[in-house]
C-alpha cells in the first residue's frame, strides 16, 4: 500500500521531473530526479538491471525529509528514473527515510533495508534523533513496508553504543545463506565504529560483534559502511565525519576512508592493514558498491561533500536540481591500495576520437579538436628534455575568458592540483585541493572525464582520484596546456554520445 505521502511525491516528481531539460544535467551521471540528492542507497543488480536507490528530497533542492529516489539501468550509464520508493510516513521513520541498502531474498523480491529516523524533542528545548533499522519488501517498483519495523533498534544495541548516531545499513549474503549486515555507530568514546549484525532469513537480526572500532583516529562518526573482499583482501569504505587531515591523506570536514585488511569469516575478525583516502578531489562522499554479474566489484559515490553544497550557479537550473553520482568506478585492490577505473563499458560512448602524439612545449598551447564539457582526455606526460625536468605542468578545461578550472603537475613536489577557484563560484568554501602522486622522472598520467557539471581526474592507471562539481557556464569548453619548463605529452580526446 502505498501512503499519500509517496503518492503526493510521485505525483511531484513526475510533474517536475519533466521540467529539466536533458541538457541541464549530466548526460552520463545520474543525477536527481527533482529536487535534492545525497548518498546512493539500495545500489543492486536485480532481474536484469541495476538498481540505485538515493536519499532524495523531492520539492526542493536543499536536504529535507529523506525519501528514496529510484533509477534503473542497463549499463550503468543510461538511467531510467522509477517512481520514488519510499517515504517518511511511518512513527518510526517520519522525519526520514535514511540510507541503506538492497538484496534480492530468494523467493525473487527486493529487500531494502534503511534507517527510520524519528526526531524527539527533548526537556531542554533541543532535539535528539531515533535511529533505527527497517525493512521494506518489493517487486522493485513498488515497496511495502514490514509490519514488524523496526527490526533493530536500542534494545539490539551494545552496550555504549548510541541510538542517535546508528544507520546506514549495508547487507550480503554468506554462501551458508545467513545475512551479515555492518552499519554506522558512535561509541561510548564519541567516535565511530562499525556494528556487525547476522540474521538467519533477513527479517530477524541479532548483534554479532563491534566489527572495527575509530577511537578518534579518522574523524569522529563513521556513516555509509560497505565491506567486501577483493583481490585476496578485504576492503572496508566508509565516510567519517569531522576529520583532520593527515599530511596529504584526508582533509578536515567530511571524507572518505578505505580500510584494507584481512577478514576471518568464521571469528568475523577484521584485521587493518593500510588506510587511505578514497576520492582526493572535494566532492565525493558515501559510496557503495556492487558486484556485477561478471565479478567486477563496481562503487558509485554522491559526487558532493556537505560543506560544499552551498555552491551551485543559475547555469544548472539550480532550483530544480541538486546532487549527482560519481561514475561508476571499477576497484581493484594493488599494493595496499584501492584502484578505481571507470567503468569499462564507458568506452562505448566515446566518439569523434582526436589525437596528438609527442607534443613538446614549453608556455601555452591549445591543440585542434581539444576541447569541450562532455569529453573524455587523456595526458601522458614526460619531459620533453630526458634530464631537465619541468617545474610545473597545468591543464586548463571549463575555460573561456572569464571562467577556468586547472589540475597542475609539479613533478619536483609530486603534487597534483585542482583548481575550481575561477570555475564561477560565488561562495567562500574550498575550491583547491592537492594529491601527493607517485611520479618518476616527470612522469605522469592523467584521465579527465567532463560530464557538464563535473571533472573525474583518474591519476595514473585509478591509483588515485579526483572527483569536483562545477557549475560553469556551458559555453566555457576550451582546454589549453600549460608548461614551465619543457613538457612533452601525448594527447586523447573523445567527445561523449550524449541525449539532450
Ligand atoms: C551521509 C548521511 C547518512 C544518512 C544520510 C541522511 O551523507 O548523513 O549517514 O543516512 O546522509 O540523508
Amino acid at each position: 500500500m502505498n501512503s499519500q505521502t509517496l503518492r503526493e511525491a510521485r505525483k511531484y516528481e513526475e510533474a517536475f521531473g519533466k521540467m529539466i531539460a536533458a541538457g541541464d544535467r549530466p548526460a552520463f551521471h545520474l543525477s536527481t530526479r527533482t529536487g535534492w540528492m545525497n548518498d546512493p542507497n539500495g545500489f543492486c543488480y536485480y532481474k536484469g538491471e541495476y538498481h540505485m536507490f538515493y536519499q532524495y528530497h523531492p520539492y526542493d533542492s536543499v536536504w529535507g525529509p529523506m525519501h528514496w529516489g529510484h533509477a534503473v539501468s542497463k549499463d550503468l550509464l543510461h538511467w531510467e528514473y522509477l517512481p520514488a520508493a519510499l517515504a517518511p510516513d511511518e512513527p518510526y521513520d517520519r522525519d526520514g527515510c535514511f540510507s541503506g541498502n538492497a538484496i534480492e531474498l530468494p523467493d525473487g523480491r527486493l529487500l531494502l533495508m534503511y534507517t527510520g529516523v524519528a526526531t524527539h524533542t527533548l526537556n531542554n528545548g533541543g532535539s535528539c534523533d531515533i535511529q533505527t533499522q527497517c525493512l521494506a519488501v518489493g517487486d522493485g517498483i513498488d515497496f511495502e513496508k514490514y509490519q514488524g519495523n523496526p527490526v533493530i533498534d536500542a534494545r539490539k544495541l551494545p552496550p555504549g553504543a548510541s541510538e542517535n548516531h546508528f544507520r546506514d545499513p549495508k547487507l550480503w549474503r554468506k554462501k551458508d545463506g545467513t545475512y551479515l549486515c555492518v552499519f554506522g555507530n558512535l561509541a561510548e568514546d564519541d567516535a565511530g565504529q562499525i556494528l556487525l549484525y547476522e540474521s538467519a532469513d533477513a527479517f530477524h537480526w541479532n548483534f554479532k560483534k563491534v566489527l572495527i572500532q575509530n577511537h578518534h583516529r579518522f574523524g569522529k562518526m563513521w556513516e555509509c559502511p560497505d565491506f567486501f573482499a577483493l583481490d585476496g583482501k578485504q576492503v572496508l569504505l566508509t565516510s567519517p565525519q569531522d576529520m583532520f587531515p593527515q599530511g596529504f591523506e584526508y582533509h578536515n570536514g567530511n571524507g572518505t576512508l578505505c580500510l584494507i585488511g584481512s577478514y576471518d569469516e568464521e571469528t568475523d575478525d577484521f584485521t587493518e592493514e593500510t588506510d587511505h583516502t578514497v576520492d582526493y578531489g572535494i566532492d565525493f562522499y558515501a559510496p557503495q558498491t556492487v558486484l556485477t554479474p561478471d565479478g567486477r566489484r563496481v562503487m558509485i559515490g554522491w559526487m558532493q561533500n556537505w560543506d560544499t553544497c552551498n555552491m551551485s550557479s543559475p547555469h544548472m537550473n539550480e532550483d530544480l536540481w541538486f546532487g549527482q553520482m560519481s561514475l561508476p568506478r571499477e576497484l581493484s585492490v594493488k599494493n595496499g591500495r584501492l584502484y578505481q577505473k571507470p567503468l569499462r563499458e564507458f568506452d562505448a560512448l566515446h566518439c569523434d576520437e582526436v589525437r596528438h602524439e609527442n607534443v613538446a612545449f614549453s608556455d601555452t598551447v591549445r591543440l585542434p579538436g581539444v576541447s569541450g564539457r562532455l569529453i573524455d582526455l587523456e595526458i601522458d606526460l614526460s619531459p620533453a628534455d630526458g634530464a631537465d625536468i619541468y617545474r610545473k605542468f597545468a591543464l586548463r578545461f571549463a575555460q573561456n575568458e572569464q571562467y577556468h578550472t586547472s589540475i597542475s603537475f609539479r613533478p619536483h613536489e609530486s603534487v597534483v592540483k585542482i583548481d575550481r577557484k575561477f570555475s564561477g563560484s560565488r561562495r567562500a568554501i574550498i575550491h583547491q585541493r592537492r594529491c601527493l602522486v607517485n611520479s618518476e622522472n616527470g612522469k605522469l598520467k592523467l584521465r579527465l572525464i567532463l560530464d557538464r557539471f563535473s571533472a573525474e581526474v583518474f591519476i595514473n592507471d585509478g591509483e588515485q582520484v579526483m572527483s569536483v562539481t562545477i557549475y560553469t557556464d556551458q559555453a566555457a569548453d576550451g582546454i589549453s596546456f600549460f608548461a614551465d619548463g619543457k613538457v612533452r605529452m601525448d594527447v586523447v580526446k573523445y567527445s561523449i554520445k550524449a541525449e539532450g
